[in-house]
């Protein structure tokens, strides 16, 4: 008999349907829960709320567990590159050689953005962040592509949307920081590797080409690919929600763009660094902050620490830790006082019972942070590349929720207001 779960509301009991993900994990569905009874179900935030039926990510908060499509991260992130990531994450499974070969050509023939693009990037004052630039380009390519608005496209048509937004993501993003310095923008070279296109785009001048460095390119790869997917995370599900109402690719990735900016989410890696930076200007005592961090009347956060649904450590860190030790000798920046500063607060972190008991450790955006400092890329760049890295996964669950028809987003509320009132006219307002 299939289990339910009996729930007794005003002295009657109805019984929820109980599902089972592949993963043992249990949920009770009550999508017909306001019918039979009158209620809805309170979850601010959805901290406990399974909003969809997934395949694309498992992660399990607990035991400290990710995978993509059943693969572990780890073995991702030591073998794999970014586009065959992209890849399993968006088609579900590891590519052959000759799919792979396939994807990749079509991704390095549509690295070119519309020249118009050129003239929207000239409209933007050099104040704008780039991430702010990223989304509202990306969100202008639906006016380049028309025919990507279309909600009823063929298989063929959505490829050629992913396919383009995948091999334009990197020239967008390098641009729109070009943009905001006052340098030229420099074109994609499409004999290069996605990873080191974008580095090239990003660091060359027309003067002088970028020298590429394989730590820095496998390291971006090992980035991107950690970033790859998160299952619901808050700009996943904004791009679900977005895509749910029909709204095209373009259009819903470009809201999880601005869903990521904000600090509680991807921002959270430009913030990790201009902590590191306010403490090195005030003395670099970090004993000075983390008793501020502990004292519950100081506003003080530390920020890169903890996470909200791993309980024990973030997977993802624990790569990221050792490729940073790699790229910070490499590069012979290992006794920066910025990093002097970040080790301190690492190892705080991880030792002080305080941080201990609260889960405290360092996250993936404390280390890639770090990482991408070191690399030398421009603080306002971080969470861009934290978008480019996390694109596949959005563009994955949009399609996934396509092709599961699921229904337009559409949570209810709890009415805390006012109950109904008259209008008052203004002349008898007090
Ligand atoms: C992410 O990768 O999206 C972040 O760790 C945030 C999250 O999963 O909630």
């Amino acid at each position: 008999m299939a289990e339910t779960a009996d729930l007794t509301l005003d002295g009657k009991t109805i019984s929820l349907p109980v599902i089972e993900g592949t993963e043992h994990e249990k949920a009770f569905d009550i999508g017909k829960l306001r019918d039979q009874t009158g209620y809805v179900t309170y979850d601010p935030g959805y901290k406990n709320t399974g909003a969809t039926k997934s395949a694309i990510t498992f992660l399990d908060g607990e035991e400290g567990i990710l995978r993509y499509r059943g693969y572990p991260i780890e073995q991702l992130a030591e073998q794999a590159s970014f586009l065959e990531v992209a890849y399993l994450l968006i088609y579900g499974t590891l590519p052959t050689q000759a799919e792979f070969d396939a994807f990749r050509y079509k991704i390095s023939q549509h690295t070119l953005v519309p020249e118009d693009v050129r003239k929207i990037l000239d409209g933007f004052p050099s104040s704008a962040h780039p991430m702010g630039i990223l989304g509202s380009i990306v969100c202008s390519l639906t006016a380049f592509y028309p025919q990507s608005i279309s909600p009823q496209m063929s298989a063929e048509e959505l490829d050629l949307n992913i396919v383009r937004l995948i091999a334009k993501i990197t020239t967008i993003a390098a641009w729109s920081y070009k943009n905001s310095v006052g340098h030229p923008f420099i074109y994609p070279r499409n004999e290069l590797d996605y990873t080191a296109n974008f580095l090239y785009m990003l660091f060359s001048y027309p003067t002088e080409e970028y020298k590429q460095n394989p730590v820095v390119v496998s390291a971006l790869n090992k980035l991107f690919i950690l970033h790859a997917d998160h299952e619901q995370n808050c700009s996943t599900s904004t791009v679900r929600l977005v895509g749910s109402s029909n709204a095209s690719l373009y259009g819903s990735v470009s809201a999880g763009i601005n869903a990521l900016w904000g600090p509680l989410h991807g921002g959270a890696n430009q913030e990790v660094i201009e902590m590191l930076e306010a403490i090195e200007r005030d003395g670099g005592d970090t004993s000075k902050f983390i008793a501020k961090a502990k004292d519950k009347n100081d506003s003080f956060r530390l920020m890169g620490f903890g996470h909200r649904v791993y309980k024990n450590f973030d997977p993802r860190a624990k790569i990221i830790k050792k490729a940073a030790d790699e790229v910070l000798q490499a590069l012979g920046v290992q006794d920066s006082p910025l990093l002097k500063i970040a080790k301190e607060l690492e190892e705080a972190a991880l030792t002080d019972q305080y941080f201990v008991d609260r889960k405290l450790y360092p996250n993936v955006d404390f280390y890639s942070g770090i990482i991408y400092k070191a690399m030398g890329i421009p603080t306002e760049m971080f969470t861009v590349l934290f978008a480019i890295g996390r694109l596949p996964g959005w563009i994955a669950q949009w399609k996934e929720l396509r092709e599961n028809k699921e229904p337009i987003g559409r949570p209810r509320q709890i009415y805390t207001g006012e109950t109904e009132r008259n209008y008052v006219p203004m002349a008898e307002r007090a």
